[in-house]
Protein backbone atom coordinates (compact mmCIF):
# COMPACT_ATOMS: atom_id res chain seq x y z
CA UNK A 1 0.00 0.00 0.00
CA UNK A 2 1.16 3.48 -1.23
CA UNK A 3 2.41 6.06 1.94
CA UNK A 4 -1.30 7.60 1.22
CA UNK A 5 -1.31 11.28 2.94
CA UNK A 6 -4.33 13.35 3.31
CA UNK A 7 -3.80 17.43 3.06
CA UNK A 8 -6.94 19.71 4.28
CA UNK A 9 -7.00 22.72 2.41
CA UNK A 10 -7.16 25.66 4.73
CA UNK A 11 -9.36 27.67 1.67
CA UNK A 12 -12.34 25.96 3.94
CA UNK A 13 -11.07 26.25 6.93
CA UNK A 14 -12.51 29.61 9.48
CA UNK A 15 -9.52 32.25 8.85
CA UNK A 16 -10.76 34.30 12.13
CA UNK A 17 -9.42 31.33 14.08
CA UNK A 18 -6.69 29.65 11.68
CA UNK A 19 -4.53 28.09 13.88
CA UNK A 20 -6.97 26.71 16.21
CA UNK A 21 -8.56 25.04 12.93
CA UNK A 22 -4.86 23.92 11.80
CA UNK A 23 -3.68 21.90 15.09
CA UNK A 24 -7.90 19.95 14.91
CA UNK A 25 -7.28 18.89 11.11
CA UNK A 26 -3.89 17.26 12.28
CA UNK A 27 -4.58 16.38 15.37
CA UNK A 28 -7.78 14.29 13.74
CA UNK A 29 -5.05 12.82 11.74
CA UNK A 30 -4.05 14.84 8.72
CA UNK A 31 -0.83 14.67 7.35
CA UNK A 32 -0.06 17.81 5.62
CA UNK A 33 -1.34 21.65 5.27
CA UNK A 34 -2.28 22.77 1.78
CA UNK A 35 -1.80 26.43 1.48
CA UNK A 36 -3.87 27.96 -1.63
CA UNK A 37 -2.25 31.37 -2.26
CA UNK A 38 -4.77 33.12 -4.40
CA UNK A 39 -3.64 36.84 -6.29
CA UNK A 40 -7.17 38.03 -8.24
CA UNK A 41 -4.93 37.96 -11.58
CA UNK A 42 -3.77 34.30 -12.13
CA UNK A 43 -6.81 33.11 -11.07
CA UNK A 44 -10.46 34.83 -9.55
CA UNK A 45 -10.06 35.20 -6.21
CA UNK A 46 -7.93 36.14 -3.19
CA UNK A 47 -6.38 34.94 -0.32
CA UNK A 48 -3.33 34.58 1.68
CA UNK A 49 0.30 35.04 1.29
CA UNK A 50 3.81 34.58 2.62
CA UNK A 51 2.79 36.51 6.04
CA UNK A 52 0.23 33.99 7.40
CA UNK A 53 2.53 30.82 6.61
CA UNK A 54 4.91 32.76 8.93
CA UNK A 55 2.22 33.02 11.65
CA UNK A 56 1.45 29.46 11.11
CA UNK A 57 4.80 28.68 11.86
CA UNK A 58 5.31 30.82 14.87
CA UNK A 59 2.13 29.63 16.19
CA UNK A 60 3.90 26.15 16.27
CA UNK A 61 2.64 24.42 13.68
CA UNK A 62 5.16 21.69 12.57
CA UNK A 63 3.79 19.86 9.95
CA UNK A 64 4.94 19.77 6.63
CA UNK A 65 3.03 23.12 4.64
CA UNK A 66 2.27 22.68 0.81
CA UNK A 67 2.12 25.69 -0.53
CA UNK A 68 -0.13 26.18 -4.17
CA UNK A 69 0.68 29.23 -6.04
CA UNK A 70 -2.28 30.28 -7.91
CA UNK A 71 -0.26 33.61 -9.07
CA UNK A 72 1.54 35.07 -11.70
CA UNK A 73 4.03 35.84 -11.93
CA UNK A 74 5.27 33.26 -9.46
CA UNK A 75 9.36 33.94 -8.19
CA UNK A 76 8.78 36.73 -6.69
CA UNK A 77 7.09 35.00 -3.76
CA UNK A 78 9.34 31.58 -3.69
CA UNK A 79 11.83 33.64 -1.35
CA UNK A 80 9.24 35.00 0.47
CA UNK A 81 7.78 31.32 1.26
CA UNK A 82 10.88 29.85 1.69
CA UNK A 83 11.91 32.61 4.18
CA UNK A 84 8.50 31.35 5.75
CA UNK A 85 8.62 28.53 6.57
CA UNK A 86 6.99 26.35 3.03
CA UNK A 87 8.17 22.83 2.99
CA UNK A 88 6.73 22.14 -0.51
CA UNK A 89 6.08 24.83 -2.74
CA UNK A 90 4.34 23.88 -6.32
CA UNK A 91 3.29 26.33 -9.07
CA UNK A 92 1.29 26.15 -12.36
CA UNK A 93 3.65 26.33 -15.50
CA UNK A 94 1.34 28.78 -17.31
CA UNK A 95 2.33 31.07 -14.92
CA UNK A 96 5.76 31.21 -15.15
CA UNK A 97 8.27 32.30 -17.40
CA UNK A 98 11.17 30.30 -16.68
CA UNK A 99 9.83 26.58 -15.80
CA UNK A 100 13.37 25.70 -15.20
CA UNK A 101 14.62 28.71 -12.98
CA UNK A 102 11.68 28.75 -10.77
CA UNK A 103 12.01 24.78 -9.66
CA UNK A 104 15.83 25.09 -9.04
CA UNK A 105 14.73 28.47 -7.21
CA UNK A 106 12.34 26.35 -4.73
CA UNK A 107 15.30 23.89 -4.34
CA UNK A 108 18.05 26.40 -3.53
CA UNK A 109 16.12 27.57 -1.03
CA UNK A 110 15.70 24.13 0.46
CA UNK A 111 11.64 23.37 -0.29
CA UNK A 112 10.33 20.63 -2.24
CA UNK A 113 9.39 21.49 -5.72
CA UNK A 114 6.65 20.95 -8.19
CA UNK A 115 4.36 21.64 -10.90
CA UNK A 116 0.44 21.85 -10.92
CA UNK A 117 -1.48 20.70 -14.03
CA UNK A 118 -4.52 22.13 -14.14
CA UNK A 119 -7.17 20.26 -16.17
CA UNK A 120 -6.51 21.36 -19.79
CA UNK A 121 -2.88 21.68 -19.15
CA UNK A 122 -0.83 19.18 -20.82
CA UNK A 123 1.69 16.88 -18.96
CA UNK A 124 3.92 17.10 -21.56
CA UNK A 125 5.79 20.84 -19.73
CA UNK A 126 7.19 17.58 -17.23
CA UNK A 127 9.16 16.68 -20.48
CA UNK A 128 12.41 18.26 -19.27
CA UNK A 129 12.30 18.92 -15.47
CA UNK A 130 10.94 15.49 -14.24
CA UNK A 131 14.39 15.54 -12.20
CA UNK A 132 13.53 18.88 -10.94
CA UNK A 133 10.36 18.06 -9.01
CA UNK A 134 9.38 16.32 -6.02
CA UNK A 135 5.44 16.86 -7.01
CA UNK A 136 3.15 16.66 -9.39
CA UNK A 137 0.06 18.00 -8.55
CA UNK A 138 -3.62 17.62 -10.55
CA UNK A 139 -6.19 19.86 -10.64
CA UNK A 140 -9.31 17.86 -10.72
CA UNK A 141 -11.23 21.46 -10.80
CA UNK A 142 -10.25 24.55 -12.41
CA UNK A 143 -8.46 26.50 -9.94
CA UNK A 144 -10.09 29.28 -7.73
CA UNK A 145 -12.63 28.08 -5.48
CA UNK A 146 -13.13 25.60 -2.78
CA UNK A 147 -16.57 23.50 -2.99
CA UNK A 148 -16.45 22.26 -6.67
CA UNK A 149 -16.80 19.01 -8.17
CA UNK A 150 -14.32 16.49 -9.37
CA UNK A 151 -14.08 16.66 -13.33
CA UNK A 152 -14.10 12.63 -14.27
CA UNK A 153 -11.35 13.18 -16.76
CA UNK A 154 -8.93 13.87 -14.02
CA UNK A 155 -8.49 9.74 -13.51
CA UNK A 156 -6.85 9.52 -16.84
CA UNK A 157 -4.39 11.73 -16.30
CA UNK A 158 -3.68 10.54 -12.89
CA UNK A 159 -3.18 7.17 -14.64
CA UNK A 160 -0.69 9.09 -17.12
CA UNK A 161 0.97 10.56 -14.21
CA UNK A 162 1.20 7.54 -12.26
CA UNK A 163 3.51 5.79 -15.42
CA UNK A 164 5.60 8.95 -15.88
CA UNK A 165 6.53 8.94 -12.08
CA UNK A 166 7.40 5.13 -12.58
CA UNK A 167 9.48 5.36 -15.50
CA UNK A 168 11.74 8.20 -14.28
CA UNK A 169 12.03 5.74 -11.27
CA UNK A 170 12.19 8.79 -9.13
CA UNK A 171 10.67 9.46 -5.45
CA UNK A 172 7.61 12.38 -6.65
CA UNK A 173 4.69 12.66 -4.82
CA UNK A 174 1.43 12.58 -7.12
CA UNK A 175 -1.13 15.28 -5.35
CA UNK A 176 -4.83 15.16 -6.29
CA UNK A 177 -6.64 18.78 -6.00
CA UNK A 178 -10.41 19.19 -5.96
CA UNK A 179 -13.94 18.19 -5.24
CA UNK A 180 -12.05 15.39 -3.39
CA UNK A 181 -14.60 13.41 -0.83
CA UNK A 182 -15.29 10.06 1.24
CA UNK A 183 -17.41 8.50 -2.34
CA UNK A 184 -14.39 9.07 -4.92
CA UNK A 185 -11.48 9.01 -2.69
CA UNK A 186 -10.88 5.25 -3.58
CA UNK A 187 -11.04 5.53 -7.08
CA UNK A 188 -9.12 8.17 -7.18
CA UNK A 189 -6.24 6.07 -4.76
CA UNK A 190 -6.38 3.44 -7.47
CA UNK A 191 -5.67 5.70 -10.62
CA UNK A 192 -2.49 6.96 -8.61
CA UNK A 193 -2.35 9.70 -6.51
CA UNK A 194 -0.94 9.48 -3.32
CA UNK A 195 -1.47 12.97 -1.79
CA UNK A 196 -5.37 14.24 -1.34
CA UNK A 197 -5.90 17.13 -0.90
CA UNK A 198 -9.50 17.92 0.53
CA UNK A 199 -11.04 21.59 1.29
CA UNK A 200 -14.76 21.46 1.86
CA UNK A 201 -14.98 17.72 2.72
CA UNK A 202 -13.10 18.75 5.40
CA UNK A 203 -13.99 21.52 6.97
CA UNK A 204 -18.26 21.14 6.42
CA UNK A 205 -17.40 17.77 8.36
CA UNK A 206 -16.66 19.29 11.65
CA UNK A 207 -18.84 16.96 14.22
CA UNK A 208 -21.70 18.91 16.20
CA UNK A 209 -20.97 17.48 19.25
CA UNK A 210 -17.38 18.69 18.88
CA UNK A 211 -17.34 21.62 15.98
CA UNK A 212 -13.14 21.12 16.82
CA UNK A 213 -12.83 17.84 15.57
CA UNK A 214 -12.83 16.01 11.92
CA UNK A 215 -11.91 12.59 12.59
CA UNK A 216 -15.23 11.35 10.87
CA UNK A 217 -13.94 12.45 7.39
CA UNK A 218 -9.87 12.42 7.89
CA UNK A 219 -10.55 9.04 9.32
CA UNK A 220 -13.01 7.40 6.56
CA UNK A 221 -10.55 8.86 3.82
C1 LIG B 1 -8.88 25.28 -5.59
C2 LIG B 1 -7.87 24.92 -4.53
C3 LIG B 1 -8.23 23.74 -3.72
C4 LIG B 1 -9.53 23.83 -2.96
C5 LIG B 1 -10.12 22.46 -2.92
O1 LIG B 1 -8.34 26.25 -6.42
O2 LIG B 1 -6.61 24.68 -5.10
O3 LIG B 1 -7.16 23.38 -2.86
O4 LIG B 1 -9.40 24.31 -1.66
O5 LIG B 1 -11.36 22.53 -2.31
P1 LIG B 1 -12.40 21.33 -2.37
O6 LIG B 1 -11.78 20.15 -1.70
O7 LIG B 1 -13.57 21.89 -1.62
O8 LIG B 1 -12.70 21.06 -3.82
ZN1 LIG C 1 -4.93 23.85 -3.84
Amino acid sequence: RPDFKIAPSILSADFARLGEEVDNVLASGADIVHFDVMDNHYVPNLTIGPMVCEALRKYGITAPIDVHLMVKPVDRIIGDFIEAGATYITFHPEASEHIDRSLQLIRDGGCRSGLVFNPATPLSFLDHVMDKVDMILLMSVNPGFGGQSFLPGTLDKLREARRRIEASGRDIRLEIDGGVKIDNIREIARAGADTFVAGSAVFKAASETDPHRYDSVIQAF
